[in-house]
């Protein structure tokens, strides 16, 4: 998805708002899980956004979104964001997130959606991590016991006598 950072979308320092960045980050991942899923999808959660470079007016913001794996009913999306100034032809990574959807039926309710397979390497390779931010932010939303979170135990130090 491509965007023109106009007056509309800036703060009083003519940089983008990150807001109106995250609505962006949040429309691109939401058609690359509805496109991979077929369903209407929610938000579920977004993993923390940074912002180390200002966006100016003027810039072209590009936005690549990738569904990196498929779950039960949740999808996680992979997102790049790409600032370019035209004139001066230069272009950098701006930042990149990973936001959580759920696909759901026509009541809302969660509904299981077809499994992602990874192809290139880095495909693979965030395939295979996701299980991990999975369990990380199911920790942090309160949804996932540590005790419970495989891929994690090490990082919450929690030994096999703890467990029950
Ligand atoms: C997301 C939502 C559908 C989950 O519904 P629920 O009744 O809690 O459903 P479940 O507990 O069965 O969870 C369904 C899936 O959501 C995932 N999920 C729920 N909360 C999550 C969170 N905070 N982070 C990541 N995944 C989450 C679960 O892990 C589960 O994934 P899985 O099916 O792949 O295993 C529901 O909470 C909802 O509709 N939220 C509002 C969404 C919304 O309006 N978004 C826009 C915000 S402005």
């Amino acid at each position: 998805m491509t965007e023109l950072v106009l007056p509309n979308d800036t703060n009083t320092l003519h940089n983008l708002m990150g807001g109106r960045m995250m609505h962006w980050m949040d429309i691109v991942s939401a058609i690359a899980a509805q496109k991979h899923s077929n369903r209407i999808v929610v938000t579920a959660s977004v993993d923390n956004v940074s912002f180390a470079e200002s966006i100016k007016l003027g810039n072209v913001v590009t936005l690549e979104a990738k569904v990196t794996r498929a779950f039960n009913s949740s999808m996680e999306v992979h997102i790049v964001v790409y600032a370019e100034d035209i004139p001066s032809g230069k272009k950098a990574m701006s930042n990149q997130a990973f936001f959580t959807f759920v696909a759901v039926d026509q009541l809302g309710n969660p509904i299981d959606v077809p499994e992602a397979i990874p192809e290139t390497e880095e495909e693979i390779r965030l395939y295979n991590d996701a299980l991990r931010r999975r369990q990380l932010r199911l920790v942090l939303a309160g949804r996932m016991k540590p005790r419970e979170a495989t891929e994690l135990r090490s990082l919450f130090d929690i030994k096999e006598d703890e467990k029950n």
